[in-house]
């Protein structure tokens, strides 16, 4: 294995390794989820993160500037798993800003100059998501894919498509049934992906994209969820920017909304690794917050005391939960439809983040995002509601005092307010302009680019069927 990058089991009494060029979302050996792991001795040697400044002043649009213009790979030092920097799929994604919000701070009886909203709906596709999919379209690039697939509440749907049309790949989105907000559907079908609707939650589509990319490889399809390591690799680089606004200095936290888990783990590998690398003093400590009508990390962390445990964690806790889940039949419901997941993949890894950041875990109810989303529109800039469980979590932890007035904290503002503009009109209206549950067209679209919603079972074979045109 000659390459510095390799792919690793993150169970340590695995420890398998793959080649760089593998495609795998889980260790052939025993089904844990894989890292990406660096041989940083092959590597050059980074002294100082100010090594990265100069890149801002270099940034330009021609081909020499282009990887400096982009957010993630002006960090790329910090995730060389590229083989050619050719290779790299990038539209100028992570060009994002940390802002200080005093005036929302003053709500939530924080110190002036205390607060801070890292605003990743200023991505080209209106969510952090981008930073993810420009590592994961390297990566599909590098290894031939053609075809790449997703299921989504919306967000991983616009970018994946975003980045579809950009690598010419064919872009699949999968997404549930009347759970995604307009803004988001409107992205995937303006950019061009094939997008199934299946009747059923998002944890459906999620068992389904699994079955066709991973199960059935004769289908040919690269799969981009965030099993798919080297999409946390590109989303360690909301820590990096961090870091840079903050003159390289750690806040003391950071807060961030919890789904499917793939944030908050590539946040706990970032600090980790720059550790390792003696790059920083401080890890901050990690709020991962959840909605209550999907509160599966908080349930299992803070009421029944799962934890990362050096790898070894209690599996059957969360195949209890899981099985209770299913036995009640029980589908999350939240507002925040982007954080509608019962069973966040990454689970094991947001272990691992909430222990080596030192974290906690809890839920905000729908009132409270609603509320706190409402308020980062009025005192900072506005977001999404899944985006304000970050606020809303700060908010109680300030309550509990669990945080402190001059304590240093990054809430992390996931996505764009224009993603789910009906929950704004509703909040400030109380009218429901939401789309149709079911996006089967009423009549047929005359646009030469339309690019229609096809509705389908949760079934298998009639998903296939719709993925190969025969729906
Ligand atoms: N905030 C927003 C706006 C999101 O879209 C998501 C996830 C999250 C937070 C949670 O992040 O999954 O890394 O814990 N959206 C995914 C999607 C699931 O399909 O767009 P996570």
């Amino acid at each position: 294995m000659a390459d510095p990058a390799f792919q690793q089991c993150l169970n340590p009494a695995c420890a398998a390794t793959y080649d760089v060029a593998q495609v795998l979302v889980a260790c052939t050996r025993c089904g844990n989820l894989l890292d990406i792991r660096y041989d940083w001795g092959k590597l050059p040697t980074i002294k100082s993160l100010s090594y990265f400044e100069h890149r801002w002043s270099t940034k330009g649009v021609g081909v020499e500037g282009t990887l400096d213009f982009s957010g993630v790979w002006r960090f790329r030092e910090l995730l060389p798993f590229y083989r050619r920097e050719e290779e790299i799929v990038t539209i100028g994604e992570g060009r994002t800003v940390l802002q200080q919000a005093d005036l929302l701070a003053r709500q939530l009886n924080m110190n002036p100059g205390k607060l801070l909203l890292q605003y990743e709906g200023l991505n080209p596709s209106g969510s952090f998501k981008d930073n993810g999919m420009t590592a994961a379209f390297t990566h599909a690039r590098m290894v031939g894919a053609k075809k790449v697939a997703c299921a989504s509440t919306g967000n991983t749907s616009a970018s994946l498509a975003m980045f579809a049309s950009l690598a010419q790949m064919r872009g699949i989105v999968f997404i549930g049934s009347g759970k995604i907000a307009l803004g988001k559907l409107s992205q995937a079908l303006d950019y061009g992906a094939l997008t199934l609707q299946i009747r059923g939650d998002f944890d459906d589509c999620l068992r389904r994209i699994r079955q066709v990319a991973v199960d059935m490889p004769e289908l040919g399809i690269y799969l981009m969820n965030s099993v798919n390591p080297f999409r946390l690799e590109g989303q360690k680089s909301i820590m990096y920017r961090i870091l840079e606004a903050m003159d390289w200095q750690s806040p003391d936290w950071v807060i961030v909304p919890g789904g499917n888990l793939g944030n908050c783990s590539a946040f706990g590998k970032a600090f980790s690794e720059l550790k390792e690398l003696g790059l920083i003093k401080k890890i901050p400590r990690l709020a991962i917050v959840n909605a209550s009508g999907a509160n599966t990390l908080n349930e299992l962390v803070s009421r029944r005391g799962l934890k990362w445990n050096g790898g070894a964690f209690d599996a059957s806790l969360i195949q209890r939960h899981y099985a209770a889940l299913d036995e009640s039949n029980y589908r999350p419901h939240t507002v925040a439809s982007a954080i509608e997941i019962s069973r966040p993949v990454n689970l094991p890894k947001a272990l691992r983040a909430l222990e080596v950041m030192n974290g906690v875990t809890l839920e905000v109810t729908d009132d409270e995002i609603l509320e706190h989303r409402a308020m980062v529109a009025r005192w900072g800039f506005g977001c999404e509601p899944a985006s304000a469980a970050s606020v809303a979590g700060l908010h109680k932890l300030r309550e509990s005092q669990t945080i402190g007035a001059d304590e240093t904290v990054v809430c992390i503002l996931t996505g764009h307010e224009l993603k789910d503009a009906n929950a704004t009109v509703k909040y400030h209206t109380g009218i429901d302009l939401s789309a149709a549950q079911e996006l089967a067209p009423r009549s047929e679209p005359k646009g030469k680019l339309s690019n229609r919603p096809v509705v389908v079972d949760d079934d298998l074979k009639a998903i296939i069927a719709a993925m190969e045109g025969r729906g």
